[in-house]
């Protein structure tokens, strides 16, 4: 773990408390949290059980709550039947019918609006369209699409049909299409001409005609929605329009009922290894998380207006902008575009237009945002924000600050909300009527979660102010099932390392006195960049697939904005170029890679070596590459190194 980052951690010690006026309001406050956790310590399953009953609507009650009898394949409510879209739609139809569930805004600037009812309407049509195409319950479907009510339309079907999403973010390449379909076996693509992104239309139908031009065998289909209106090729008797079709649809489509453990989603991820993983989650374990999350977190009340700033192409877009806040009757709002478009004031613009009452984004966007100055935060009314949150990557204590003075107006209370794509909802969060914070720390595990920290050899570490690895001691109803197609992965990925006795993160924590938890950062090969999980071994495979490259090593060097910025070392076949040539090859490895994998995996900096350092097993020495990215002096012993000298090349001294 990092040392900057202990330091950095260790060094804040403001506390605030939630202001007497929001606790007053609260769903929880400090006394109904205390009874929440001690009634989750004392029955942990008979807690998740009795919210599971309370909080989602069945159509056959479980008997059965956790079934762990093929641990660490965790099985919840395992003989209930539920419908997630059901839930989030159909059960808030009497009472909240013509309420808004979707406000949203595109990049240009276009606000369209669906109520409950509406919603229900074009997700039943568009239900009855994949059930027309021969789509069943249990077939994959991927969807790549802009971040819009499509998006959740196209979900909210697949879920009331029992099809399984698999939600491709719009910004990945072709490439990413054409694995994930491949990994899934999807039958559909579910796409649109094109999608507005920073003063840009970038064109979906294209990526998709590429990757369905070599492999993709399995998809028989592909829906386009009309959105961008931009120019795109047409394959008859596989490409079809959706307006079309949803136009000439019934609007009523009875909901599948699935086993409580029938796949919702896969979502892809990636992790130590070159080939990014497909995370696949529940349907009630999952709702249930991200439902009563919503609910504590983000202390929902039926006149809120919820705007998480996170594309349905992530987690978060799944947690919090499709499921979390529909399934509790919560109007959501939806933004297109890039958050400096036209200017940096677009974020507050949105937040004032559409009456913004709980605002959730990402450190990287503050941090950009904050950079930019108080003027355009300034220039809005902000008056009816009640709750800010924060996800993705650490929030470091300044960017805090910012946040809670400048759009909080010293007021409000900053959710730092610690979670995963494996763990479906967060699971370190403050209740912000009950919990004082600390900026930079998610603070504790929220009431029925079960975090703990265990050093080298697994072992639990007991105490205050201590740090190791974060792990999670306890099954809970939102963790991800399995892999995709690789269930030995998923033990060995997330259970392996301390012998199947812990859910093991992948992040280092420090727990301070007061048992606050820091996160200091990721201990496997994964990187944070703008809030976005790459593996460093993933653009490693899309750099060596250039031509000219023998092999790379990449590393995270920490980054004003992004949180991490990406530094590849490469070492070509042949001879290595210098100057002019040198440059202009680097800047093609760049675009290769974000040709590849996407815009947000290009590398800030590409160096040419003649070698890596590699110990004398071959083992390369990421270590020392990251303090070399850092530009810091090397300290650290290289004596075990087999090729010492090329330290300094390396190091851009020679
Ligand atoms: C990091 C995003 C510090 C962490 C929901 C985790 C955080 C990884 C926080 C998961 C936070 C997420 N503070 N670090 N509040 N939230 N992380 O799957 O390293 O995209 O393991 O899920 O993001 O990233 P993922």
């Amino acid at each position: 773990m990092s040392n900057d980052n202990i330091q950095a951690v260790l060094g804040e010690s403001r506390i605030f408390p939630p202001a007497a006026e929001f606790v007053a309001k609260s769903r929880v406050d400090a006394k109904k949290m205390a009874e929440l956790r001690a009634a989750a310590e004392k029955d942990h399953v008979g807690f998740w059980a009795s919210l599971a009953r309370q909080e989602l609507s069945w159509n056959k009650p479980f008997t059965v709550t956790l079934d762990d009898s093929k641990a660490p394949n965790y099985a919840w409510f395992t003989d209930g039947r539920i419908n997630v879209s059901y839930n989030c739609i159909d059960r808030h139809l009497e009472k909240r019918g013509d309420k808004l569930a979707i406000r949203f805004e595109s990049e240009p600037g276009v606000v369209t609006t669906l109520t409950f009812k509406q919603l229900h309407g074009e997700v039943c049509r568009l239900a009855n369209v994949l059930k027309s195409l021969g789509i069943r319950k249990g077939d994959r479907v991927v969807i790549y699409l802009p971040m819009s009510p499509s998006a959740v339309i196209a979900m909210q079907a697949c879920a009331r049909i029992g099809a399984i999403h698999s939600v491709v973010f719009g910004g990945f390449s072709a490439q990413s299409v054409r694995d994930r379909v491949e990994d899934a076996g999807a039958r559909l693509v579910i796409t649109a001409d094109g999608a507005h992104r920073a003063g840009h239309v970038v064109e979906l139908k294209k990526a998709v005609d590429e990757a369905l031009n070599e492999g993709c065998k399995t998809i028989e289909k592909v829906l386009v929605y009309k959105h961008a209106g931009n120019q795109i090729a047409w394959k008859d008797g596989r490409d079809l329009w959706w307006q079309d079709l949803t136009a000439k649809a019934a609007a009523e489509c009875e909901p599948e009922w699935v086993e409580a453990e029938h796949p919702l989603f896969l979502l892809y991820t990636s992790g130590s290894t070159g080939k990014p993983k497909g995370v696949q989650h529940s349907s009630a374990g999952y709702l249930l998380g991200a439902h009563q999350t919503t609910q504590w977190l983000f202390d929902v009340r039926e006149d809120d207006v919820f705007w998480c700033t996170a594309d349905v192409g992530w987690i978060t877009g799944h947690s919090y902008v499709c499921y979390g806040p529909l399934s509790n009757g919560t109007t959501i709002v939806m933004y297109e575009g890039g958050p400096m478009t036209p200017d940096a004031g677009r974020f507050w613009k949105i937040c004032q237009d559409h009456g913004v009452t709980i605002f959730y984004t990402a450190p990287t966007a503050i941090r950009a945002l904050m950079k930019m100055g108080e003027k355009f935060p300034l220039s809005y009314d902000l008056s009816k924000l009640r709750l800010l949150g924060s996800v993705g990557e650490p929030i470091n204590p300044e960017a805090w600050i910012w946040y809670h003075h400048v759009i909080g107006k010293d007021k409000l209370p900053i959710v730092d909300t610690w979670w995963q794509t494996e763990t479906g909802s967060v699971m370190i969060s403050p209740l912000p009527g009950a919990t004082p914070l600390k900026p930079g720390s998610c603070t504790q595990p929220i009431p029925g979660i079960f975090a703990d920290i265990v050093d080298e050899s697994g072992e639990l570490i007991p105490g205050l102010d201590q740090g190791g690895y974060l792990v999670i001691t306890k099954p809970w109803p939102s963790m991800l099932r399995t892999i995709w197609g690789d269930n030995e992965r998923y033990i060995k990925a997330y259970w392996g390392q301390f012998g199947n006795k812990y859910y093991v993160a992948g992040d280092s924590a420090h727990r301070d006195k007061d048992g606050y938890y820091w996160i200091l950062g990721r201990t496997d090969d994964v990187l944070k960049v703008a809030g976005h999980r790459l593996g460093t071994m993933e653009v490693e495979s899309a750099l060596v697939a250039h031509p000219r490259v023998a092999e790379a090593a990449v590393v995270g060097r920490p980054h004003e904005i992004k949180g991490e910025a990406i530094v590849a070392f490469v070492i070509l076949k042949g001879q290595r170029p210098t100057g002019a040539e040198a440059e202009e090859l680097i800047k093609e490895l760049k675009n290769f890679v974000a040709k590849s994998m996407g815009p947000i995996a290009k590398p800030d900096d590409i160096r040419l070596a003649d070698n890596l350092p590699k110990t004398r097993s071959g083992k390369i020495m990421r270590r020392l590459l990251r303090s070399i990215a850092k530009g810091e002096e090397i300290t650290q012993d290289v004596s075990t190194l087999e090729n010492p000298a090329i330290v300094a090349q390396l190091a851009g001294k020679e």
